[in-house]
């Protein structure tokens, strides 16, 4: 599919996942077969600003393009900081985030905030694609509640000022993660669009992804949490769009193996005492459905050595294969 200007061989996207998808997971992701990445939020105003930590989350290699750096920000002029400096890391296109539903975020005007104005959301566009010689998306939710839905509209009003691709999580921000996600507004508003849209909610399967573009007309799809704990989600879904056949899920050895190798890339990258803590959350995901998963993570998260915590989960494999 083309964004803009830039052919992505595919549609499927690994979704921006904050404290999650960072340049290791995008690799992952990248490998068992997405066909393009976006990093996790960045803050256009942390990096106006040239915080040091804000700068980190631009990090990425070759190996996740194509990659789109998401942006958030209050404003136009904050965008358009952000986008510059953005752009001195070399991305392939730019998103901007309007549907961060964390009340950090929407108390500085910025994420969900802009769907309760979107003449802003279509100015902090219009400047950013200005001024990007790469393309602009933008990622949103449906609306603000039930009774102020703005896709439909905010979606048309960007495309007006060239945004060459929409990301949409059609739920509101009062629902959170609860509830439908609406693909009936997202096929009912599809066909009004010249641009690309991406889907994105609840994709957890290859059928999931089948069903979703099936039933709504979205030209791509994009996988968030179903790939926590499975990146290799991305190769069932290319497999199935690409031939129809459904290939199982990774057995529970396998699973470990993922684990594993997700583990020794963290600690290549990051080193020993950062890894310990940060792969928590990720054992957490790769062990769910996992036998004795509650026992083991008690065991997993009462060490502190990378060593320890590679040898256990080996020994863990191996009482399954057994
Ligand atoms: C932990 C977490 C972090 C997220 N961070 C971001 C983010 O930084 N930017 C963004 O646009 N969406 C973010 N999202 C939303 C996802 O990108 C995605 O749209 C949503 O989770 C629905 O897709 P899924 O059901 O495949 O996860 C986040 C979601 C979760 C659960």
């Amino acid at each position: 599919m083309n964004i803009g200007n830039l052919n992505i061989d595919g549609n499927l996207f690994s979704a921006p996942l904050a404290g999650i998808s960072d340049s290791v997971f995008r690799t992952l992701c990248r490998e068992y077969g997405a066909s393009a990445t976006v990093s996790e939020m960045v803050s256009a105003q942390g990096l106006k600003f040239s915080d040091k930590k804000t700068r980190k989350y631009l990090f990425f290699t070759d190996k996740e393009r194509p990659i789109g750096i998401q942006l958030f920000g209050p404003d136009p002029d904050s965008a358009l900081r952000g986008l510059e400096k953005a752009l001195e890391v070399n991305p392939d296109f730019i998103d901007f985030n309007l549907g961060c539903p964390v009340r950090k975020v929407i108390k500085q005007g910025s994420g969900a905030a802009l769907l309760q104005n979107p003449e802003l959301a279509a100015e902090i566009i219009k400047t950013m694609v200005k001024n990007s010689p790469i393309p602009v998306t933008a990622k949103m939710r449906s609306g603000w509640d039930s009774s102020s839905i703005v896709f439909p509209e905010l979606s048309l009003r960007l495309q007006d000022v060239g945004v060459s691709a929409i990301f949409i999580h059609p739920r509101t921000v009062a629902q959170g993660f609860c509830g439908e996600a609406d693909r009936g507004l997202v096929c009912r508003t599809k066909p009004k669009l010249k641009v690309p849209v991406i889907y994105s909610g609840d994709i957890r399967s290859p059928g999931d992804a089948g069903d979703v573009v099936e039933h709504t007309g979205s030209d791509g799809i994009m996988i968030g949490r179903a790939a926590m704990g499975d990146p290799s989600i991305f190769h069932r879904v290319r497999q199935f769009f690409e031939t129809g056949e459904i290939i199982p899920a990774p057995t529970p050895p396998e699973k470990i193996d993922m684990l594993l190798d997700h583990h020794a890339r963290v600690k290549d990258r990051y080193g020993d005492d950062f890894t310990v803590k940060y792969m928590r959350k990720f054992i957490v995901w790769y062990t769910h459905q996992l036998p004795r998963k509650s026992e083991l993570r008690r065991e997993l998260f009462n060490l502190s050595d990378c060593g320890e915590v590679i040898t256990r989960l080996k020994e863990y494999r191996s009482s399954l294969a057994s």
